[in-house]
């Protein structure tokens, strides 16, 4: 089905529990994301990017409307399957790297394939794989503690590759950065994109990653427009 969309979101909304009322945080969110594409999530901080994040990522779900990830009905999967997506077919980057200082840096990359009862010794050559890719060959060994920032960011997104997952999502990749390492973040989702073909919806302050990306769209009063 090359046509079905990676993503489809129609009239999706989110709301919380707020101190006296409820606090409706996206209104009405309609979206499709072709495979392969490239997306930029702009917009002020509060005005809702990590919740849209929360749910193209299955780590939360919609108080109304309805996602679809290559056709499937998100809201219909069980909680195991939905945890199983997550593991093979979605690659999460967040603005801090959450690896785990005890591990070195290969340990760290080949947790989602651990975790998803990979036999280790495969884990580790997809590991090594993904380290590549990143350009942290020479660091496979090392405690992540030992890294640089811009290092531990580019192990968190060997971490996220892992699997060969059809979407990078990043919520504000680079944003704990200095602007020459971000830079070297937004180049390398870029050539994950061109190269490896992984759709990428990004959340980003960085314009240069913004507008090197094939669609801008910005998150305001809870509903997303293209950035003109
Ligand atoms: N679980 C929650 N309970 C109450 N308020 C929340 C919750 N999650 C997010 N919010 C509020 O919703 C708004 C949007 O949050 P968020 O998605 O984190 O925005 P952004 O990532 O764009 O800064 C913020 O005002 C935030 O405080
Ligand atoms: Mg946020």
């Amino acid at each position: 089905m090359p046509d079905t969309p990676l993503y489809q979101l129609r009239e999706v909304g989110k709301e919380v529990a707020g101190p006296a009322e409820r606090l409706v945080i996206l209104r009405r969110i309609d979206l499709s994301v072709k495979e392969g594409e490239s997306v930029a999530i702009l917009g002020a901080s509060g005005s809702g990017k990590t919740t849209l994040l929360h749910l193209l990522s299955t780590l939360d779900t919609p108080s109304w409307g309805e996602i679809t990830m290559r056709g499937r009905n998100l809201a219909a999967l069980s909680g195991e399957a939905r945890a199983r997506l997550r593991n093979r077919e979605i690659g999460l980057i967040f603005q801090f790297h959450h690896l785990l200082p005890e591990f070195n840096t290969l340990e760290n990359v080949a947790m989602p394939g651990i975790i998803g009862g990979m036999p280790r010794p495969k884990a580790f050559d997809l590991a090594r794989e993904a380290l590549g890719h990143v350009g942290l060959s020479e660091r496979t060994n090392h405690l992540v503690t030992t890294l640089s920032g811009g290092e531990r960011q580019r192990a968190a997104i060997a971490r996220a590759i892992l699997m060969k997952p059809q979407v990078l999502l990043g919520d504000e990749p680079s944003g704990s950065l200095d602007e020459a390492n971000g830079e070297k973040i937004a180049e390398l989702l870029l050539r994950l994109n061109r190269e490896l073909g992984m759709t990428l919806v990004v959340v980003t302050h960085n314009q240069g990653l913004a507008q090197r990306m094939d669609r801008r769209l910005e998150l305001h009063a809870g509903e997303l427009h293209a950035q003109v």
